[in-house]
């Protein structure tokens, strides 16, 4: 009954994508606990430098021989403003006195080598490669299609999701706004399209004819029944994977996440520049009254980094960015197979009542 085409295209036993937590959460020992399990572990490279990309890829097949994907970010572009930058830069110039923070980063590039890191995935061959932030180039999709790997784009919307099938991809990630992480919106106009996963999936299903995986607020098999019900092939979980033994999450983040109620959670922009939805912070609520603008991603990504960095070092959770997603009281800290497992379990018996009912 779950034998989804999906899954089959992929040599997946179960239709769970583990989802690519970039930053930490999403490394080689969660991405191949999942794999190994039966779903499709992924890396969240997007902040990864292309050498680090690539060991990651082989520690990941150090530790499973099953399909698994890695997740990059397609750069945007985006306006520097030297008055902008500054007037952060003196507004958290009180974080970085309260951590001991000599200075302010003077980046000399705000993002990754996005190039370098497809470069990357192409040489190690790696099964799955998926991207938010946008529609990489025909140039990057279709290279990546030859050597068969399969493509994967992010949709917060059906016009995004008829832009990426117009653009070739093999598959839709359909984000509902209850998602954990970063927005994958790529055609707002200055308003972030907020659509939950489930007025989201059945609207892009009946429009594009590619295979649809939903995500945001799915957490168990509930979540997986009721997505494969809306027309998607299969889901993408993160904020359930976040406290397993096997994440990279820092310890005090999973405290937050195995502890944190369904409405802890707002969509942001302060961490990075760009709307993410995570866990309500000391940070966050400073944050309010900034009349400023706040500079654009990467810009902010990179002004706040140092000031992440030594709170993880402190373990201070109120300066760190805790993305979690709105199903956030049904987290556990079990481990990735069990979670798996549990899901398919859960889904296979709530799907084989459904004809009765
Ligand atoms: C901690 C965290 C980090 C994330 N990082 C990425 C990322 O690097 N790339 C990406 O495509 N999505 C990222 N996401 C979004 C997920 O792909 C997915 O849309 C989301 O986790 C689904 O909602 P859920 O958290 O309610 O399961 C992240 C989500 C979380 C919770």
């Amino acid at each position: 009954m779950l034998n989804t085409s999906f899954i089959q295209k992929l040599l997946i036993r179960c239709p769970i994508l583990q989802a690519p937590m970039a930053g930490g959460p999403a490394g080689p020992e969660l991405a191949a606990a999942v794999s190994n399990a039966g779903g499709l572990g992924n890396l969240g490279a997007g902040y990864l430098s292309p050498q680090q990309l690539s060991q990651a890829i082989r520690d990941v097949r150090l530790r499973t021989d099953r399909p698994f994907g890695v997740n990059l970010f397609v750069p945007e572009p985006f306006a520097e403003s030297a008055e902008e930058i500054r007037q952060m830069k003196d507004r958290l110039q009180a974080y970085r006195v309260q951590f001991g923070i000599a200075s302010a980063p003077a980046p000399s590039s705000y993002a990754e080598s996005f190039e370098e890191q497809v470069q990357a995935v192409l040489d190690e061959q790696v099964p799955v490669c998926s991207f938010t932030f946008g529609i990489p180039s025909q140039d990057v999709i279709q290279a990546l299609k030859r050597q068969g790997t399969v493509v994967i784009g992010t949709a917060t919307t059906v016009q995004e999701a008829l832009q990426l099938e117009a653009a070739e991809v093999d598959v839709i990630v359909a984000q509902g706004s209850e998602a954990g992480g970063h927005r994958g919106s790529f055609l707002n106009d200055g308003a972030e399209p907020l659509i939950g996963t489930m007025a989201l999936v059945p609207q892009i299903a009946d429009q594009v004819s590619l295979p649809i995986i939903a995500a945001g607020g799915i957490m168990d098999g509930r979540g997986l029944a009721a997505s494969l019900a809306l027309g998607a092939s299969a889901v993408q979980m993160g904020t359930a994977f976040l406290a397993c033994p096997e994440s990279g999450a820092h310890p005090v983040y999973k405290q937050r996440i195995l502890s944190a109620r369904e409405d802890d959670t707002e969509i942001t922009t302060v961490y990075s520049g760009k709307a993410a939805r995570g866990i309500i912070t000391d940070f966050m609520k400073d944050m309010r009254d900034y009349s400023g603008t706040i500079p654009p991603y990467p810009i902010q990504n990179a002004l706040t980094r140092d000031i992440r960095q030594a709170a993880a070092k402190a373990g201070d959770p109120e300066y760190m960015s805790l993305w979690a997603g709105q199903g956030l009281r049904l987290a556990t800290g079990r481990t990735a197979d069990d979670i798996v497992r549990q899901t398919m379990e859960q889904a296979a018996a709530l799907m084989a009542r459904m004809p009765s009912m």
